[in-house]
């Protein structure tokens, strides 16, 4: 059974005719189909419904319909696929054809970071909420999902409900969506909750409608008022954004004396309390949610009079980026000090593994400053090159591992793919000039490189913990168990490095 925390939604129901499906199952479109609209309109389409998505941009939308997702998301091309071939499932850059099409339209754009504030820049959100509801003659349902700063939906309900010749007839609902790129098909066919932000019993019952298969497979739901569920979201990757920093302020500290900030995350993730999620020390976090998120979430708060309460997320954001300074100093300090004419190869530039997306990427953040410090930098990662190529396209990029490393006086992993984690030091040994690595996710098995003469670094660690195995990894991938680091004491890091 749901989990279901009742809201009052009975009041204003009087006011809201149904969406007038007759029976059949309501027709859904998703408005904006970049990372979260492609993947909910196919999911909603692999669930069963009709589903037409709509975007402003020509060539996304041709790419969809050609059945090619123009971003990297494990799982979602074959699901595409399947959509597709079903029928089930059509893309358009036409708003009066969604607005004929949909009984429940789920607006998916993007809500980025304002050029020179921190406030979210609601202009798409704002642009496809009015395109929509001006088309929409109907009973119908709109319902958010972009992360939105509180108060935006009840002034998206009224503006729409002004626009659109259904008036009162058309309801908006905001329904957060927490999934994460990588994990994006799963996440949103099997999500951790559902959260319904819903001013009237209508749009909570054409919402259960919708995510009924998921209800029924007893994914817990939350419903709650639109100011509710928006904070929901935001309050979410504040938390996370917290728990990533206060590790990496814990690595602050331990640099200052020596510690090993590694086993030290280990040892607070075995608090049940804690637990070891999120609490891996590394480079920070980036991507296209929790930096702008946190910024307009302490942005908004100061408009609405609670900006002292979210204070520490200034905090919170500094020591973020301190991660990457600290790095760049690393790498310089691996290179002996002077990086004008190293040759670094840098291993990833998209913000997370299995995903391409560079928006505020600390990797590529930190190939760049490396860059610009003068040290001849070559980028590779397995799926992030065009996107890292459109953000700086002088900062060059190898086709492979191999060629990143070639020539190398110092490598540096700054997105823990895989391919990364599996490559045999030895091996790689053979390419670079000079075995020095950082290690700067945390990612790395440190025994393995040093006993194959490798220079190896990690940030909060000192520089003779040579302790990486994923064995003892303070946030254990899916399946692993947590486990406290071998007691035996880590080899030595002086090992000289091999020249080739
Ligand atoms: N990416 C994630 O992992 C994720 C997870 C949870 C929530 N979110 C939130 O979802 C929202 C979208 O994020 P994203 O990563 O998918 O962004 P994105 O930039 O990948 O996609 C946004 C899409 O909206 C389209 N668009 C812009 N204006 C439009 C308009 N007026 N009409 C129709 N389409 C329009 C763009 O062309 C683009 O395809 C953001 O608010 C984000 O914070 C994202």
């Amino acid at each position: 059974m749901p989990l279901t925390d009742m809201t009052d939604t009975t009041k204003d129901d009087t006011m809201h005719a149904d969406t007038h499906t007759s029976g059949r199952p309501p027709r859904l479109t998703v408005v904006g189909t970049g990372y979260l609209g492609a993947t909910h309109a196919v999911c909603m389409a692999t669930l069963g419904y009709q589903v037409l998505g709509v975007d402003v941009d020509a060539a996304k939308v041709e790419a969809l319909v050609d059945g090619r997702v123009p971003f990297h998301e494990p799982g979602l091309p074959q699901a595409l696929d399947e959509a597709l071939a079903s029928g089930r499932l059509d893309f358009t850059t036409d708003f009066a054809r969604a607005a004929d099409f949909g009984d429940i339209h789920f607006l998916c754009v993007g809500t980025p970071q304002q050029p020179g504030s921190h406030a979210a820049d609601l202009r798409f959100v704002d642009d496809a909420a009015a395109q929509l509801a001006a088309r929409i003659t109907r009973p119908a349902l709109i319902v958010g999902k972009s992360t939105v700063p509180v108060g935006t939906a009840a002034r998206l309900r009224e503006l729409v409900r002004t626009l659109s010749p259904a008036g009162e007839g058309l309801e908006l609902a905001w329904n957060p969506e927490f999934l994460r790129e990588g994990f994006a098909v799963q996440d949103t066919l099997r999500p951790d909750r559902l959260v319904f932000g819903v001013a009237s019993a209508h749009a909570e019952q054409a919402l259960r409608q919708v995510y009924d298969p998921l209800l029924e497979e007893g994914t817990p739901l939350i419903v709650a008022d639109l100011p509710t569920s928006e904070l929901v979201k935001v309050a979410a990757n504040s938390f996370l954004a917290t728990k990533i920093s206060y590790i990496n302020a814990m690595a602050e500290v331990c640099e200052a004396v020596d510690a090993d900030v590694g086993v030290l995350a280990r040892a607070l993730a075995l608090d049940e309390r804690i637990g070891g999620r999120f609490l891996r020390p590394g480079l920070g976090f980036g991507g296209g949610c929790l930096p702008k998120d946190i910024r307009a979430f302490q942005h908004r708060a100061q408009e609405i009079g609670a900006g002292e309460a979210v204070r520490f997320l200034d905090d919170v954001d500094a020591i973020n980026a301190r991660r990457r300074t600290r790095t760049v100093d690393m790498v310089r300090d691996l290179a002996g000090g002077e990086l004008l004419g190293t040759r670094v190869a840098a291993l990833g530039a998209a913000f997370k593994p299995n995903s391409d997306d560079v928006r505020d990427s600390p990797a590529l953040d930190v190939a760049r400053r490396l860059q610009l410090e003068g040290a001849d930098v070559v980028v590779y990662d397995p799926e992030a090159a065009e996107n890292a190529h459109r953000v700086h396209p002088d900062l060059p990029l190898a086709a492979s591992l191999s060629e990143a490393l070639d020539g190398s006086h110092v490598t540096v992993l700054l997105t823990e793919w895989e391919e990364f984690q599996a490559a045999q030091p030895e091996a790689l040994g053979a390419l670079v000039s000079r075995r020095r690595v950082l290690d700067a996710r945390h990612a790395l098995d440190g025994d393995r490189y040093l006993e194959a003469g490798w220079e190896y670094r990690t940030l909060g660690r000192p520089v003779t913990a040579g302790v990486g195995s994923p064995r003892g990894r303070s946030e254990p991938g899916p399946g692993e168990q947590e486990q406290l680091l071998p007691t035996a004491p880590a080899p030595s890091a002086q090992a000289a490095p091999l020249r080739l």
